[in-house]
């Protein structure tokens, strides 16, 4: 059972970013020197997925755009012997085949994720959220990948947070599994009110999913915020058979929240081959000065 395909939902208005979002995707926002979803894109790449499924809604073409060939630029670059920087562009759109599915409706994740029933098939997935970044040394995505050679079933990357933000989040509570980081899960529940759940590991956008998952998403029914939530279809997955939710390894940055945002700027910056030293220099100096 190799898990082949990638869902990326990439339908979301990005409310939190306007005016920045009104007319380009909140996946196109630039961190550093590439939009957000190419480092999502890249993840999915090293972790060697073969396939990735977009879904999208309407404005969202400038994100197919980025990973298309694009033949007038690559005309110009050449002329003007710009040839390094035409070879990245080509590389990226010839990272990996991608495809994109329609959301015609703004129904919530688990809605956006059953619009891509027909091109995953039968057989298990991937799912990346685009707001959750992971800086790490073996690719979240890839570290997942692993678990499921041994386990064979459902994985949920979770990291603990601090009490007062576990209503932010999808919140996972579970069982010693008997393997490091991993916990084998017992209940879910989607942005819990304050007092509802003891647990602290919260859902990071990273899944493997078992095919299963397409049906309990057709018949869920609208829960938290009106929207059909994936973890609710999770936790009826859970129910049939066992699933698992892994504290990764690496840091992960909220890249759909302002502040989340310029954290991840400052950390890829410093990892940033041509950018690292100057900006860390930067960063002492105006530190220093204060
Ligand atoms: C989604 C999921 C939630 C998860 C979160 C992680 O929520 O529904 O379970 O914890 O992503 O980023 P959203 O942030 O889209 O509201």
């Amino acid at each position: 059972m190799k898990v082949r395909k990638a869902v990326i939902p990439v339908a979301g208005l990005g409310t939190r970013f306007l005016p920045a979002t009104k007319a380009i995707p909140k996946e196109m926002l630039t961190i550093v020197d590439r939009p957000t979803i190419q480092y999502i894109v890249e993840e999915v790449v090293a972790s060697g997925i073969e396939q990735i499924i977009f879904v999208t809604s309407e404005g969202k073409s400038a994100i197919e755009n980025h990973f298309d060939y694009n033949f007038h630029l690559d005309a110009v670059l050449r002329e003007k012997k710009k040839v390094v920087l035409g070879e990245e562009l080509n590389m990226i759109s010839n990272l990996i085949d991608i495809v994109s599915v329609r959301q015609k409706k703004p129904l919530g994740l688990g809605h956006a994720i059953w619009t891509a029933k027909h091109v995953v098939g039968d057989e298990p997935f991937m799912v990346l959220l685009g707001d959750d970044l992971v800086l790490s040394s073996t690719p979240c995505a890839k570290q997942m990948l692993n678990l499921f050679e041994e386990v064979g079933e459902s994985i949920i990357a979770v990291q603990r947070v601090p009490e007062d933000q576990t209503h932010q989040y999808g919140i996972v509570e579970g069982e010693e599994s008997g393997r490091e980081r991993t916990h084998r899960v017992t209940r879910m529940i989607e942005k819990p009110a304050p007092g509802t759940s003891d647990s602290d590991l919260a859902i990071i956008g990273r899944y493997i999913l078992m095919p299963e998952i397409f049906d309990l998403l057709g018949k869920t029914t609208p829960g938290h915020g009106g929207e059909i939530q994936l973890t609710d279809a999770l936790l009826a997955l859970s129910k049939k058979r066992s699933m698992f939710a892994y504290e990764f390894e690496g840091t992960r940055f909220d890249a759909g929240d302002k502040l989340g945002y310029l954290k991840a700027i400052v950390a890829f910056a410093l990892r940033h081959p041509a950018l690292a030293d100057d900006f860390r220099e930067y960063l002492e100096k105006t530190v220093t000065e204060k």
